[in-house]
């Protein structure tokens, strides 16, 4: 349980400086970005704060840079985007932490916005280190914690800063963006309705083993695809041609196989093609006629429409991680027909939820992205959250008090 933005008395906010971690580490093409969904879903947050007078610092990470400041990794055109989409002034500090970002903080204005240069900019903030979490934690004696697709990672930016503002007397909250999350993916788990149908897809099952494992336990059924099924095709004795085969997982995945009796569902058939190529030439066989050239791209037009049908009869799905190439047009239908499958039993009624990265921009590609009940902001936060993961980001927030709803 802890506390919320939303549990927040606004009288209180105003004039008060408030702290935002958000997760704007969006794509981008040339300084272009390509998708903004992740800087859409800070708006309630955001919007929230500016109109009940408060101060507004947003932080975010965005990529990798290695410690150190990479053009192409600024947050400068996030701050321009944010500007749009906000509708008021969001002024961009080019500098994560420092006098230029306290003097930006004490000239802010009541309901102002600022957004500070990428917090990986400095080696500290992958590093946790305790004193740049103190050096932010200054600014502030409210931090909203809204990225939820960084929750899984115990950096300076995240955990340590909320931990340095509860140090210091402050309080560390649950931002609108995670609360909505943290609310559709913990109830999906707790208690789902049934039929409680998961689906995963991807290229590879290692760092998906938590997850597979767990949600074995929660579900009737767990749907497979991508190329992380060549593996478990290997453990059924199969011919998988020159497909990608995680060699080193074929054994866990002949003991997953064994466990789960007939939870597991593979694909009957695949889509094969000689190179992974947009026009590769393609044929349809079905999983025990993989020739020795051939590359399985996608699931086959028989584990479509099967899938389907269990998808069609669930009240719960959750489904992370495409079925194929779908970026290349003859190996995409698997994918966008679980995208389709998914939204046709949400608009009967069932909860579906689709984890972040690959399987949103499918949903979104499919043009079904607005039928389905929730699409996750996170990839790799969603996928430790189902496994049942504690998340650094959430853990280390201030607890409600027992009069506030449980989270
Ligand atoms: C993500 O896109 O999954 C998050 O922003 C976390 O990024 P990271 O994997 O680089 O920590």
């Amino acid at each position: 349980m802890r506390k919320k933005l939303s549990n927040l008395d606004p009288a209180r906010l105003s004039g008060r400086v408030a702290l935002v971690r958000a997760d704007f580490n969006v794509p981008t093409e040339n300084g272009r970005i390509t998708d903004d969904g992740r800087i859409r879903a800070s708006l309630p947050t955001l919007r929230m704060l500016s109109d009940a007078g408060a101060r507004t610092v947003v932080m975010s990470h965005m990529g990798r840079p290695k410690g150190r400041p990479e053009p192409k990794y600024t947050l400068a055109p996030v701050a321009e985007r944010l500007e749009e989409l906000l509708g008021r002034p969001v002024e961009f500090v080019p500098e994560p932490v420092g006098p230029s970002v306290e003097a930006a903080v004490r000239d802010l204005s009541d309901g102002g916005v600022l957004l500070l240069e990428n917090t990986r900019y400095l080696p500290g903030d992958t590093g946790n280190d305790p004193e740049l979490a103190g050096a932010w934690a200054s600014l502030a004696d409210l931090f909203v914690y809204d990225a939820f697709g960084t929750a899984h990672r115990a950096h300076a930016s995240t955990s340590g800063l909320a931990e340095a503002v509860i140090e210091r007397g402050g309080e560390a909250v649950v931002g609108m963006l995670l609360d909505r999350e943290l609310r559709f993916l913990n109830d999906a788990l707790r208690d789902p309705e049934r039929p409680f149908i998961g689906i995963l897809g991807g290229a590879k099952m290692s760092g998906k083993i938590p997850v597979i494992s767990a949600l074995l336990r929660k579900v009737d059924r767990l749907l497979i695809g991508g190329a992380m099924a060549n593996t478990f095709f290997r453990a059924l004795g199969l011919d998988t041609g020159a497909s990608l085969v995680e060699e080193d997982r074929v054994d866990m995945a002949r003991e997953l196989i064994r466990e789960a009796e007939n939870q597991l569902v593979l694909p009957l058939d695949c889509i094969v093609a000689d190179e992974v190529a947009a026009d590769a030439r393609t044929r349809v066989v079905d999983r025990e006629a993989v020739g020795p050239d051939d590359r399985i791209m996608d699931i086959g037009p028989r584990t479509r429409a099967h899938y389907a049908a269990l998808v069609g009869e669930a009240r719960t799905i959750v489904w992370n991680g495409p079925m194929g190439v779908f970026e290349m047009p003859p190996f995409a239908e698997g994918t966008m027909s679980i995208a389709h499958a998914v939204a046709e039993a949400c608009d009967d009624g069932a909860l579906g939820i689709v984890g972040g990265g690959d399987s949103g921009a499918a949903a979104e590609r499919a043009g079904v992205a607005d039928r389905i009940s929730h699409i996750s902001t996170g990839g790799g936060a969603s996928l430790d959250l189902l496994a049942g993961e504690v998340l650094p980001g959430v853990a280390s927030l201030t607890p409600a008090s027992v009069s506030q709803e449980e989270i």
